[in-house]
């Protein structure tokens, strides 16, 4: 492939060249999480709605995906200090713009595992990990906080829906108005 080609960022789907997109870990870790978080949230709203018969299994799911959740942003805030980033598009302060709203997205990405494992132990409920693994906590029953925790929970969980929906108008701005290649550097 030329390298007219491969640089060229039209919305056609052309590839960009690598240098131009996140690193292949990056990406991965990007889409990993995302469709374990877009189980994990409704998995996690449903649960008050659902029949008691289902409601263990919508705890294990949600759960059991949550705390994944919370290794892989692990793995990716490391990742993030060392892997090649491509250049931003667009004015000074929509750099800053986009960087707050990631930001943001890494911190209630560890927020909602870590408050939901404490929750829940709190509760007095120690997390199983689908059912086989029980998972060491730091913090046993605990009635005097549990409530806390869970309101914590619940908060940042809407918190983390706006910034979601921020993100993709964000996208979706880049990809059908400014017509620029900002989707395809993730994917
Ligand atoms: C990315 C990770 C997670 C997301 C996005 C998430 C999201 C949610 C949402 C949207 C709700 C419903 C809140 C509401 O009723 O308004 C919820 C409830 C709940 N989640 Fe999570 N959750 C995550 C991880 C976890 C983990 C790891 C655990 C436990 C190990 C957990 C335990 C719970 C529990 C027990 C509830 C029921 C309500 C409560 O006591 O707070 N969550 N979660
Ligand atoms: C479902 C559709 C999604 C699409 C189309 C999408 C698209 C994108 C695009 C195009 C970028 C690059 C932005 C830039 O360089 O300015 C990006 C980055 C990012 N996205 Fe998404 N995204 C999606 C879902 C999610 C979800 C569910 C989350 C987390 C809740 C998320 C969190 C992030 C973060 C934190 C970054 C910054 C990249 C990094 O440093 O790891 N995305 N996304």
């Amino acid at each position: 492939m030329s390298e007219t080609l491969q640089t060229q960022t039209s919305a056609a789907g052309t590839p960009l060249a690598p240098s131009e997109r996140y690193a292949v870990t990056t990406r991965l870790l990007h889409w990993l999480v995302a469709v374990l978080v877009l189980a994990t949230w409704p998995l996690g709203f449903l649960i008050h709605y659902v029949n008691n018969d289902a409601k263990m299994d919508f705890y294990m799911l949600h759960e059991g995906f949550g705390f994944l959740v919370l290794w892989l942003m692990l793995v990716r805030v490391g990742n993030k200090l060392i892997a090649r980033k491509p250049p931003a598009e667009g004015s000074a302060m929509e750099k800053i713009a986009a960087e707050s709203v990631h930001g943001l997205l890494y911190l209630f990405l560890i927020v909602m595992p870590v408050s939901g494992f404490l929750a829940t132990n709190a509760h007095g409920f120690p997390l199983k990990w689908f059912g086989a693994v029980t998972v060491w906590s730091p913090i046993g029953k605990s009635p005097e906080i549990a409530g806390t925790l869970s309101a914590i929970h619940e908060w940042s969980a809407w918190i983390l829906f706006a910034l979601f929906a921020v993100h993709i108008a964000a996208v979706l701005f880049h990809h059908m108005i400014r017509r620029d290649a900002t989707l395809y550097k993730i994917l």
